[in-house]
């Protein structure tokens, strides 16, 4: 039987999945409960991308703004809301980030998660039906050569700071389970793509420097190569192994759906050239090759077999399809791009959402 739960905490929803994941949980006919967004506000989280959403919802949606170090905010959420579910997106996400300044990266991914665990563990002794679900990344699997994919029993072999963090992440939520039955699922997905995600990942900064006539940054040979997936697709494939995955257990979720960096923006710029009207040569002359990423990952593929089979869960949206609705996204969302880009709306966040 599927698993029901009434209050679902999301931490990190104001960041790109988060906020996806809130919009698609509280659309028609599936989660009749309350959503409670648990997020920080770091450069990369935006109340404003859920807007629409919380005059939507009304009382099943509530913001709070708090940091998941912070262990009395923590038990205050999931005392004052009765939570029974726990999806947890919030992380410092950026690996090129994670190479200036590690230390944010251990700080929130592992103290962080730990702290969420250690509140859950506490709030939940005794109660029957609650569940911690972990969101991380493929990139705890280290990097692949020409041949093979990713599954379930790859050992780890993270490579950067970001995907070192995540990996102790996975770890402690895996200890967990195993030393105090803390029941968990756990997923480990591959790169994500669609709208409201921060434009330093690699897809929104193409298209934006593309339509800004700004040089396209392609680190090394840009043969490097990712798999993507869009990011209402993730979404599902989260609830599902939420609501019928089997608890302690780890299923990955990918796209099946590998591009070399250099192949895909070549794509991409057919498609943003079809909706400006521009010609793709005149965005190619824009192609800069770059100093590569200090221990660039050379390529990423996910075996999304185990969650398939068991949990019949199906990647829905073409990458043709998808790219469209992003660059269509992208191009019709200023007022948002400069929100997210500009110090002004930092302060004003803070003034503003802080309060409410
Ligand atoms: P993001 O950077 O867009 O958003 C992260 C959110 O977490 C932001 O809203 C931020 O304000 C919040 N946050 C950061 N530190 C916090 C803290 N200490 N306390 C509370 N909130 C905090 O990230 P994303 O791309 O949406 O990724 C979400 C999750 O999915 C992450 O755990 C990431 O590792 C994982 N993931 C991402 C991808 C991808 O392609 N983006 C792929 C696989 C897994
Ligand atoms: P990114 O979006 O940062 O995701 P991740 O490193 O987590 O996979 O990068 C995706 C790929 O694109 C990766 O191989 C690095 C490359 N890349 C560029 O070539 N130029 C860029 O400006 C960015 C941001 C990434």
């Amino acid at each position: 039987m599927d698993r029901t739960f009434k209050n679902v905490l999301v931490t990190g929803g104001s960041g790109f999945i988060g906020s996806n994941f809130i919009r698609w949980l509280l659309g028609p006919g599936k989660f009749p409960g309350r959503v409670v967004n648990f997020d920080a506000l770091t450069y990369a989280g935006n109340p404003e991308s859920l807007d629409d959403v919380a005059k939507d919802a009304g009382s099943r949606y509530v913001f709070v703004k708090g940091d998941i170090r912070d262990r009395s905010a923590v038990e205050a959420v999931f005392a004052e809301h009765s939570i029974d579910a726990v999806v947890h997106f919030a992380a410092e996400s950026h690996v090129d980030r994670s190479i200036h300044g590690p230390e944010d990266f251990v700080s929130t991914n592992v103290m962080g998660t730990f702290t969420l665990l250690d509140v859950a563990r506490n709030a939940w002794k005794g109660r029957e039906g609650a569940l911690f679900h972990h969101v991380s990344t493929d990139e705890v699997y280290g990097s692949l050569g020409e041949t093979g994919r990713f599954t379930e029993s790859t050992p780890y072999d993270p490579r950067s700071p970001y995907s070192a963090s995540k990996a102790g992440s996975d770890h402690l939520v895996s200890a967990y389970h195993h030393t105090y039955g803390l029941p968990v699922t756990v997923t480990n997905c591959s790169n994500n793509y669609g709208p409201f995600q921060f434009p330093e990942k690699l897809i929104p900064v193409m298209i934006l420097n593309m339509v800004e006539g700004k040089a396209l940054p392609v680190y090394g040979d840009g043969r490097n190569v990712r798999d993507w997936l869009y990011v209402e697709d993730h979404n599902a494939a989260v609830w599902t192994v939420m609501t019928k995955g089997r608890t302690g257990e780890t299923y990955n979720i990918g796209g099946e759906n590998e591009w070399e960096n250099i192949r895909l923006l070549g794509r991409l710029m057919e498609l943003v050239a079809a909706e400006t009207g521009k010609s793709p040569e005149e965005y190619r002359r824009l192609i800069s090759y770059v100093k590569d990423r200090p221990g660039h990952d050379r390529r990423y593929a996910i075996d999304c077999s185990k969650l398939k089979r068991e949990l019949g869960w199906r990647q829905s949206v073409d990458f043709d399809e998808g790219l469209r609705r992003t660059v269509k996204w992208y191009l019709s969302n200023p007022r948002w791009i400069d929100r997210v880009r500009s110090g002004e709306y930092r302060k004003w966040m803070e003034t503003n959402y802080a309060k409410r």
